[in-house]
């Protein structure tokens, strides 16, 4: 495989819940959700049985032909799409999500640009990269594509300054996860939205992170009681197999004409079956409300252990998707919780991320808490020791 990720010395091979196993048989509590897609926890019951089934009938289903379970799962999903959310088209990953809202704004609306936030995060594709703010993911690829700009986050007045009569959409991340688990304050979801309405330009939230009940909301808007005009989805939504959607309301979806947009894998059946099962096992074990309950647990833990380590400067997030920034790199915290077979992620140089799935017992988060207490009391006496020159 191509050396593009900064691989983790470990070779899992086994998971149940939250929990991972090693092909040593050393067992993992995985806060890191194979970065948000174990949402309902590894291999539950109902997306393997799902799976099965749906394999033993049809893998494989170009959307030019109509299919059941396809149909199902798009039935459901606008069960669960914020109202007038209602057409979707799916694909593989989130950054392909993205790919179909950036084509969808330039042709609904007959212009090309798209503003974005600095701190953003939409994925590596050439257009979801071209919204992607990092430096070190844009730089090595430049030009990139035309027309995108980013303004600084959380900024009403900003976005308006930007907008042009050339202006399609503004794409934001409710929460923005790779940029540190940033929470925006209470009235940017809303004035965006009044900003977009005012200018006649489409609203885009990209939920691929946030979506899905992480963060103890179906979708994160949820929380602003905000309805963009599209929404990129992605990770947790086919129970751990690969999904893309980009879902919009009627009117702008239909602006996609025939042949204008399409991937082979396109609503797969036994994905579309997965994410059946997977809408049905959010549903029925109101794993929504027990993301908000958990998180609320687990955040007064993180800031029970703010007031006890100085080094942690801050607790962010909301639900089950949370994050500790602490005053110096976070690499050897995760290497070290590793090491206590303990799975976090980082989320930029300082932050610590938190994705459990939503599964996770109670207990669970008392021993990655414990673990934390330990791995980051370590550090900060070796740091005020001396040991580290940083
Ligand atoms: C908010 C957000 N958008 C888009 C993406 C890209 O998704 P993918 O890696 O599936 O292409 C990610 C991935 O982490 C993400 O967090």
């Amino acid at each position: 495989m191509a050396n593009v990720f900064a691989k983790k010395p470990l070779v899992l091979n086994k998971g149940k819940g939250a929990i991972v196993w090693d092909i040593n048989g050393k067992e993992y509590l995985d806060f890191t959700s194979s970065y948000g897609v174990a949402l309902l926890g590894h291999s539950h019951p109902k997306i393997v049985e799902a799976v099965c089934r749906q394999a033993e009938r049809l893998i494989s289903c170009h959307a030019g032909f109509y299919n059941d379970v396809r149909t199902e799962f798009l039935q459901k999903l606008a069960g669960i799409t914020p109202k007038d959310l209602e057409k979707s088209f799916l694909s593989n990953s989130g950054a392909e999500s993205i790919e179909c809202a950036i084509k969808l704004a330039r042709k609904f609306t007959g212009k090309p640009e798209i503003i974005s936030l600095m701190g953003a995060f939409h994925g590596k594709t050439m257009g979801a990269l071209s919204a992607t703010w990092d430096k070190k993911y844009r730089e090595p690829f430049l030009p990139l594509v035309p027309e995108f700009k980013h303004v600084p986050p959380d900024s009403i007045n900003k976005v308006r300054e930007a907008i042009t009569e050339k202006t399609a959409a503004v794409l934001v991340e409710p929460i923005r996860g790779e940029g540190g688990i940033r929470v925006p304050p209470d009235d940017f979801l809303q004035g965006l939205r009044e900003v977009c309405d005012e200018r006649n330009i489409l609203l885009i939230f990209d939920e691929v992170q946030t979506g899905f009940g992480r963060t103890g909301k179906m979708f994160a808007c949820e929380h602003w009681k905000t309805i963009p005009d599209v929404m990129c989805l992605a990770k947790p939504i086919a129970g751990g197999l690969p999904i893309g959607i980009t879902v919009a309301k009627d009117h702008i979806m239909s602006s996609l004409k025939v042949g204008q947009h399409s991937t082979t894998f396109s609503g797969s059946p036994i994905v579309c079956a997965a994410g059946c099962a997977a809408i049905d096992v959010l549903l029925e074990e109101k794993l929504v409300d027990r993301a908000a309950m958990l998180g609320n647990y687990f955040k007064s833990q993180l800031e029970d252990l703010q007031a006890k380590h100085r080094i942690i400067k801050e607790v962010r997030g909301l639900g089950l998707m949370l994050g500790i920034e602490l005053k110096f790199d976070v690499l050897n915290i995760i290497l070290k919780s590793m090491e206590r077979g303990t799975l976090f992620l980082d989320a930029g140089r300082t932050v610590l991320r938190f994705l459990p799935p939503l599964v996770t017992e109670k207990e669970q988060i008392n021993r990655a808490i414990n673990v934390l207490d330990e791995v980051i009391g370590n550090e900060e006496n070796e740091r005020s020791s001396g040991t580290f020159s940083n």
